[in-house]
């Protein structure tokens, strides 16, 4: 090769050196979201647009906006670096820079578990009106073709319907229809980061590539879909809890997440377009409710009448574990439903165990074959969990394989274990998912077991000089008791923002749930797996949040009128928390009873919640004096709210006074204290009930677990004589003192013998 001559070195160099300094700003620079205070523009400026633009460019010369806002927030987004980043901020008018996070998806006899449909009585009525409702789904977008989406009982798309549906290479407006009224994607944030689409591997388009969102909307308002099924499992109708509601998608995640400023770009867009509902199967980071980019748009949303429900996470069963808890949004958690999914496992020595699995396939159930534990058989000290790499094919060929759960997705330790040359995996629970059992379509023939099963098998691997199993072929059970029970992942209180406020708000079906799917991608996600289902199983909190947005449709169908809060207080009151014989729902995770810190009000009830006789609504003005009880400064309130609003410094705000169908009691603990002296506190809270039944009096009872708190209620009767009338109460605790890290739990329940209206209360005292 020729040396390049000096005066071409130097070019060259000159260029590297600008190409590189281009490199490093551009992988420096992260998408920002830019809140800005409109009332407070410049003076200079009579546009907007024009001072946004001219904001951005004074701080940098290249950065342009990914999106402006205008009906959640005012504002924009754009990719900057934090020296741009802190300049703008500085600025007049400039609310908030907030840098966007990434967030995750937290991932078909649902109606008749739930009393929509089937023989048990009552039944949920038809409403016409549910035409009219809309729910808008933001999630992985939509696979249209499939009959869920069918619209021929459908008439015109309501007349208040602005959307729009946005098409792409693998969507065109026939893709849209009576029922799927509308599909538009966000993607800026996400090609801003991750860089741009690879339209070979995922569609630039409302198109459905993984599986997730085409769930999620059916589950919430897919058509009835009779024979449905994954192979064969659950076979049966398959429909959404809102049949006849309208369904709109807005895509925000792609194959490598979710982004802030996509999300807040289709809930600033749903708004617009008029939808009723807001579906949000997604989670992040927990923050104050001012910087974080889900509360600011749901906040700005439910002042339009809509209702956001949110998935509660799969942080679970660690507590804490929350993601969504603003009291604006309808947190909602998982439980399992009374269908299960087991395969029988026969060991060598004639035992016999269940699990669970959806694999369909030639099973090992006519002979034994030799069983071993991954991690005896792997060279990693992690081998337990049959991570990619780490079994060793001579000592697996043939045989099933343990794996303990964790650390890689169910259905890949499957495949990890087949591409060793095994014949068959039995998924062993380690203590922190307990008994909780989840179903998937594994590519070889499988079992997954709880811990106690697990350790069993692994003593009989441990003491067997030639260990042996069988694994059975699948098949659906139905009736199973008990259930609900609270799933092992769905995430749990308290609270980690406010404590004050119990969450989750509510549990609903989340675990081995029966609908639609994308022809994109297969049943397990995984690139190896070419089979393609309309169906499929999975579980997740994400899965309970559409059905309490289709759940919350029906209602809004029933209710035209009611308000968001109205809505979720309906859902809340008559959720129950206790069996048909008395006793307390239980926790997979522990298998004991669970707590109000795990299922919120309780499991969701959907027909008892049409009528639920009193609810506890909230106001816009309700949520600002909530923002000042937390002592939000005017301009955090504003970061909220898109309002100016001044807390009244006469004023007591206090949180024991916001309106919420749940109470929580954080209470002080006497540790620290002088001596460790007990001191007895004395709390008052206060709420207000609408009537939405006849007229009628109701009746107060409490119930509480412990002795540490006295509580009673004044009134104890409320006396209603029409329809909207509202009637306050207050709630005093007298409360000793406990250990701090102590929780417990009350019940505060009004009843006119045809309606409870129940409220959950939780003591922590910290
Ligand atoms: C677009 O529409 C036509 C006819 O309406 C349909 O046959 C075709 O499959 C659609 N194409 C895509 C990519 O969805
Ligand atoms: C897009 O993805 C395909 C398949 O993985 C790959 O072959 C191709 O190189 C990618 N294109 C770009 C521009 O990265
Ligand atoms: C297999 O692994 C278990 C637990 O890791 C261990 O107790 C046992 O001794 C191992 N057995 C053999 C044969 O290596
Ligand atoms: C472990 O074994 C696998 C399969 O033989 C091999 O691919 C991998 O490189 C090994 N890893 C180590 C750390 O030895
Ligand atoms: C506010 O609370 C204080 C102390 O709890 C009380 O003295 C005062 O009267 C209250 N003010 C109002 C307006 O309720």
């Amino acid at each position: 090769m020729k040396p390049l001559s000096p005066k071409l070195l130097e070019i060259s160099l000159f260029f590297l050196i600008l190409c590189f300094t281009h490199v490093v700003a551009e992988q420096s620079r992260k998408t920002y979201i830019i809140h800005t205070d409109k009332t407070n523009m410049p003076k200079s400026f009579t546009d907007h647009l024009q001072w946004y633009d001219s904001s951005l460019k004074s701080v940098s010369d290249s950065a342009s906006m990914l999106y402006t806002y205008s009906n959640v927030i005012h504002g924009y987004s754009t990719r900057l670096t934090a020296e741009e980043a802190e300049a703008l901020e500085e600025q007049q008018g400039i609310l908030s820079v907030i840098p966007e996070l990434r967030y995750e998806l937290h991932t078909t006899r649902t109606p008749e578990f739930l009393g929509l449909a089937g023989k048990s009585s009552p039944v949920f009525p038809t409403f016409e009106t549910a035409r009219d409702v809309i729910v808008g789904v933001l999630d992985t977008g939509v696979w249209p073709e499939l009959k869920s989406f069918n619209d021929e009982e459908l008439g015109p798309v309501p007349e208040k319907w602005k959307g729009e549906c946005e098409v792409g290479k693998t969507f065109n407006s026939s893709s849209c229809n009576k029922k799927l009224i509308g599909a538009r994607y966000f993607s800026k944030g996400y090609e801003g980061s991750i860089g741009p689409i690879n339209e070979t591997v995922e569609s630039k388009s409302p198109r459905d590539d993984d599986g997730h969102g085409t769930h999620t909307s059916t589950t919430a308002a897919g058509s009835a879909v009779s024979d449905a099924s994954l192979f064969g499992f659950a076979s049966g109708t398959a429909r959404g809890m809102a049949t006849k509601a309208r369904v709109a998608i807005y895509k925000v995640c792609w194959l490598s997440g979710c982004f802030g400023s996509d999300i807040l770009a289709a809930m600033d867009k749903a708004v617009q377009d008029g939808v009723d509902i807001m579906s949000l199967s997604l989670g992040g980071g927990v923050s104050e409710y001012y910087t974080d980019t889900i509360a600011i748009g749901a906040f700005s949303a439910m002042t339009h009448g809509i209702l956001i429900s949110c998935s509660a996470g799969n942080g679970g069963p660690s507590s804490s574990s929350l993601s969504n808890v603003a009291p604006w949004i309808t947190t909602v958690g998982a439980g399992t439903l009374d269908r299960e999914f087991p395969v029988s496992v026969a060991l060598g020595d004639g035992k016999k165990y269940s699990g669970v699995s959806l694999y369909n396939g030639k099973t090992i159930s006519n002979s034994m074959v030799p069983i071993v534990y991954a991690a005896n058989v792997s060279n990693s000290s992690s081998g337990n969990l049959c991570l990619s790499g780490t079994l060793i094919p001579s000592k697996v060929a043939g045989k099933i394989v343990v794996c303990d759960r964790g650390g890689s997705g169910r259905v890949r330790k499957g495949l990890v274990v087949k591409e060793a040359g095994g014949v068959g995996m039995i998924l062993a629970n380690t203590e922190i998912y307990g008994e909780d059992l989840i179903a998937d379509a594994h590519i070889l023939p499988s079992s997954a077991v709880g811990e106690k099963t697990g350790d069993a098998i692994k003593k009989y691997i441990f003491t067997e000089a030639n260990p042996t199993a069988a694994i059975g072929p699948g098949s659906t059970e139905l009736g199973v008791q008990p259930s609900p029970v609270v799933a092992a992942f769905s995430s749990r209180g308290p609270n980690p923002i406010t404590l004050a406020i119990l969450k989750p708000d509510i549990i609903a079906p989340g675990v081995n749930i029966l609908a639609g799917w994308t022809g994109a991608a297969a049943p397990t996600g995984l690139d190896e797996d070419k089979r393609r289902v309309n169906f499929n199983i999975i579980s997740g909190t994400s899965m309970s949040c559409p059905h309490v947005s289709g759940l919350a449709a029906l209602l809004k169908a029933a209710h035209p009128e009611w308000s968001p809060a109205a809505i979720r207080s309906a859902l809340m009151t008559t959720a129950y928390s206790a069996y048909k014989n008395g006793k307390t729902i239980r926790d997979f995770a522990t298998g004991q009873p669970a707590t109000a810190f795990d299922y919120g009000a309780g499991h969701v009830d959907p027909v008892e919640a049409l009528d639920p006789g009193l609810v506890y609504d909230t106001t816009v003005d309700d949520y600002l004096d909530f923002l000042c009880a937390l002592r939000y400064t005017s301009n955090q309130i504003k970061r909220v709210t898109n309002r100016d609003f001044t807390c009244d410094s006469s004023k007591n705000y206090s949180l024991a006074d916001f309106n919420y169908p749940s109470i929580s009691v954080p209470l002080q603990s006497a540790s620290g204290k002088k001596g460790g002296a007990s001191v007895t506190s004395t709390l008052i809270y206060s709420r207000t009930l609408t009537n939405v039944g006849s007229p009628g009096t109701y009746k107060v009872a409490v119930v509480s677990q412990t002795k540490a708190v006295k509580i009673s209620v004044d009134p104890a009767s409320l006396s209603f004589s029409k329809k909207y009338e509202k009637k306050s109460y207050t709630v005093t605790f007298t409360a000793s003192s406990m250990q701090s890290g102590t929780a417990s739990f009350a019940s505060l329940v009004w009843s006119d013998e045809k309606h409870t209206v129940s409220s959950p209360i939780a003591f922590t005292w910290t």
